[in-house]
């Protein structure tokens, strides 16, 4: 069976869009809450919850990631920038697995993978002081040997392979070779004793081809499915304001 991490961090995106300014995260106006969403989708099903606290905090506030380790039943997946300040955080949260993702201000979602082979000792850093404090590490990589290879040697348990280029070229001629190139990818980590997860650009459509991944542990997905709650959830949000506005009717 694949697991399914729910990545919760555009439900945030939608509060902070009107909320930026407020103290609080939750409460009063301020909406919707990403901690809410994250407990009505593991009563759903989800597997683990993925959160991303950004440099920037452009959509997960610190409070959401301390509210969700006090409510979240079954894994928190923290995905973080590969820096002493959030290797700090993620050791006061502790949540059962953190994914070191590169992080760039300018980039609207997690565009690349991680250069593991070159800053090998800055991840390899956070990966000792993550072992050693019981915290399961996911190196988020293309599926490049070269990275593969330097995950191996880092003994990251975890790799999430980055399905970005395979989903942006799934209309296109080189769909096959992108994913020809994931499973090789899934391959060679398996090999190298990883467990292999994937991540970035899964939607309802390709979900179909990716779950054929060889041995793919875990998927982590965040925009489809926030989208389709959206589009599944319209209907009975008018029908409610409708109902309140005219309660006699
Ligand atoms: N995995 C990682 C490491 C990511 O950075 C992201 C994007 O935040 C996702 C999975 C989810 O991608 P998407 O929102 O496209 O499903």
């Amino acid at each position: 069976m694949i697991l399914l991490g729910v990545n919760i961090d555009h439900a945030a995106t939608v509060r902070q869009a009107r909320y930026r300014g407020y103290a609080a995260t939750v409460g009063g106006p301020v909406e919707p809450d990403p901690v809410d969403l994250a407990t009505l989708a593991e009563r759903a099903g989800a597997d683990g919850i993925t959160i991303h606290l950004r440099e920037d905090r452009r959509h997960i506030q610190e409070r959401d990631v301390w509210r969700l380790r006090e409510v979240a039943r079954t894994r928190i997946n923290l995905e973080m920038a590969c820096t002493p300040a959030m290797t700090d955080f993620a050791l006061k949260v502790r949540p059962e697995s953190v994914c070191l993702v590169p992080e760039s201000r300018e980039e609207i979602s997690t565009e690349g993978g991680l250069d593991v082979a070159g800053q090998r000792d800055r991840v390899r850093a956070v990966c000792e002081a993550m072992r050693a404090a019981g915290i399961l590490v996911s190196l988020f990589i293309d599926a490049d040997p070269v990275q593969i290879d330097a995950a191996a040697e880092l003994r990251a348990p975890w790799i999430e392979l980055h399905t970005g280029a395979w989903a942006n070229a799934w209309h296109g001629p080189r769909r096959g070779e992108e994913f020809a190139r994931l499973v090789a990818g899934a391959r060679q980590a398996h090999a190298a004793g990883l467990v292999v997860n994937a991540g970035h650009g899964i939607n309802y459509v390709n979900v179909a081809e990716i779950r054929t991944l060889p041995g793919v542990h875990e998927l982590n997905i965040g925009h489809s499915i926030i989208s389709r709650a959206l589009s599944t959830g319209i209907g009975e949000a008018v029908r409610e304001m409708k109902a309140r506005m005219n309660p006699a009717g």
